[in-house]
């Protein structure tokens, strides 16, 4: 079915579990992943950082102890953030019990151990370089990983990646070092500002808190940074009533934790 927006009919828009499929399984997990496509969905969302000794992890947080069991293992290291912590170190963490018994065991997945995992499920990639002021170079270091992994082909940059940032020097770095991929801006920029953020991302992803009609058109009269129309993936949109005020607007993406609840109020 095709959902009616307010200039007339558009496509459905893509629904992109949020950390995976996170009301349901432990964020930023290969088992949340696992989950979206299970329940049938292709885009996931992820958040990367780096650790001590430079390897590239998938957590939120800039600190471990809101999602692991840091905090047990290893008392002495308030407040445990990623940077000051070896990825051995976090391989050795719980990222599951925290979020339910039965998703004990569950860890830390490197950002190498993700994209085999996102590709073993035939899945898509909506990649957020998290925090990128505290982690210089981090743009590159993503860049390699892709690469190394079979991420930067021709196939998985036409259909599969999008980096995102609410950097947006970080955006902008990654477009310089990869013209061909497709970046998102995370934020709501001034409309006046709109035209310098298309030279070099082809998505503007606000929250949906603020996201209006006209604003979803004012970035829909712009064309990206490879020539077509500017895009919005809006987030982090959990309600139906939520999804369905701004599948309204038109939006190309609704990002969420409950890809089941937005599917069912705006198909896609
Ligand atoms: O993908 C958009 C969204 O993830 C941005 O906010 O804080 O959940 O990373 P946050
Ligand atoms: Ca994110």
């Amino acid at each position: 079915t095709q959902a009616a927006g307010p200039a007339g009919a558009h496509d459905e828009p893509a629904v992109i579990a949020h950390r995976g499929a996170s009301a349901y399984a432990p964020e930023n997990t290969l088992a949340a992943i696992d989950l979206a496509d299970r329940m049938g969905f292709d885009w996931v969302e992820n958040d990367v950082q780096r650790t001590k000794d430079g390897e590239l992890v998938v957590v939120h947080d800039d600190s471990l102890a809101r999602t692991t069991n840091v905090e047990q293992l290893f008392p002495g290291r308030a407040p445990w953030k990623i940077k000051d912590f070896t990825a051995a170190e976090i391989a050795t963490l719980d990222a599951g019990s925290w979020f339910g018994p039965e998703f004990t065991g569950a860890r830390v997945p490197t950002l190498k151990q993700y994209v085999n995992r996102v590709e073993r499920n035939h899945q898509k990639l909506l990649l957020e370089i998290k925090k990128p002021e505290l982690y210089p170079g981090i743009e590159e270091d993503t860049l390699r990983v892709l690469r190394q992994e079979g991420w930067l082909n021709r196939h998985h940059v036409k259909h599969k990646l999008v980096i995102q940032s609410f950097g947006a020097d970080s955006v902008k770095a990654v477009h310089e070092q990869r013209p061909d991929l497709t970046t998102g801006f995370l934020g709501t920029p001034a409309v006046a500002d709109l035209p310098q953020y298309a030279r070099f991302t082809d998505q503007i992803n606000p929250t949906h808190t603020s996201l209006t009609a006209d604003y979803v058109a004012a970035v829909h009269r712009l064309k990206g940074a490879h020539g077509k129309q500017l895009q919005v993936n809006t987030w982090t949109v959990n309600t139906a009533a939520a999804a369905t005020r701004v599948n309204d607007f038109g939006v190309d993406g609704i990002i969420t934790n409950n890809p089941d609840i937005v599917r069912d109020a705006v198909g896609g």
